[in-house]
């Protein structure tokens, strides 16, 4: 393992403690896809369970800090300068259909600022690590965003909203923006993830509107360490609005331009 600051390594084991629980379950809910009433009700259940050894380790590693936790919320710390930012489980409806790509997501901000992250992918064994300064990981190996610099090339990743949430017109005008410029899009479930990979080179970019910091916290410090570029959709900040766009440095004003409404049509 390449070398890891006091905090990275707790959040490592605090991470890697949680992923056994994950796995299990994951191997349980396999198995629970044939019954009738499916596996629903034990996903909530593994997820909560893995927050709670989340907080309970991190607690331990640092007693002081704050968090902000999909599932419980707000947990104030008497360090009001450092916040935990956790998704238990990210790729919940992957982990429910017995889909092996979901991770974990940590990252931590010192006053608003992020400076730490991981992103496990537990089937895969995959720790994607960043630390402010230090540079990106997956496991021992060092990340860097990918080099292409031309969208033809380009593998670009999103998010589709989902039942309930907003944007879907938006969305779906972007998706038939970019489709005839890039070599291909990407779904895969786990926005985490879709950061990971954009730091590993293996996605040129990713864009998805209306997530919430736990989903983007640590993967944005992986693609800046990577060498790569985060911005809000819009210009504004994502960590308000979550509508992120990530990608190699050479891409993301193309990509952008790219996805944007065209000016004559505003
Ligand atoms: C979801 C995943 C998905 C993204 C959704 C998120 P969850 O998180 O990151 O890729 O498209 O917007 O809510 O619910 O699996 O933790
Ligand atoms: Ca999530
Ligand atoms: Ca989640």
């Amino acid at each position: 393992m390449a070398q890891t600051s006091p905090i990275m390594t707790l959040m490592i084991a605090a991470v890697r403690k949680a992923a056994r629980g994950l796995a299990r379950d994951f191997g349980e809910v396999e198995q629970l896809q044939v019954s009738k009433k499916g596996p629903s009700d034990f996903v909530s259940a593994a997820d909560l369970k893995a927050e709670k050894v989340l907080l309970e380790e991190l607690t331990k590693a640092r007693p002081g800090y704050g968090f902000l936790l999909e599932e419980r919320g707000v947990v104030e710390g008497s360090d009001k300068t450092h916040r935990f930012l956790v998704d238990p489980l990210d790729g919940t409806l992957n982990f429910l259909h017995g889909l092996p790509h979901f991770a974990i997501s940590v990252g931590l901000e010192r006053e608003g600022e992020l400076i730490a992250g991981i992103v496990y992918d537990v089937i895969k064994d995959e720790l994607f690590w960043a630390e402010k300064g230090r540079g990106a990981y997956v496991n021992d190996r060092r990340l860097r965003v990918s080099g292409r610099t031309s969208l033809s090339d380009s593998v670009i990743a999103t998010g589709i909203p989902f039942q309930g949430k907003p944007g879907h017109e938006q969305f779906y005008q972007e998706l038939a923006r970019i489709t005839p410029k890039v070599a291909g899009v990407r779904r895969w479930g786990s926005a985490a993830l879709d950061l990971a990979y954009v730091a590993a080179g293996r996605y040129d970019g990713f864009w998805e509107r209306n997530l919430a910091l736990w989903d983007i916290a640590a993967g944005v410090v992986l693609v800046r360490e990577a060498g790569g570029f985060t911005r809000e959709m819009d210009g504004g900040d994502f960590m308000e609005t979550g509508s992120i766009l990530a990608s190699n440095a050479a891409l993301g004003q193309t990509l952008q331009q790219a996805l944007a409404e065209p000016k004559s049509a505003r």
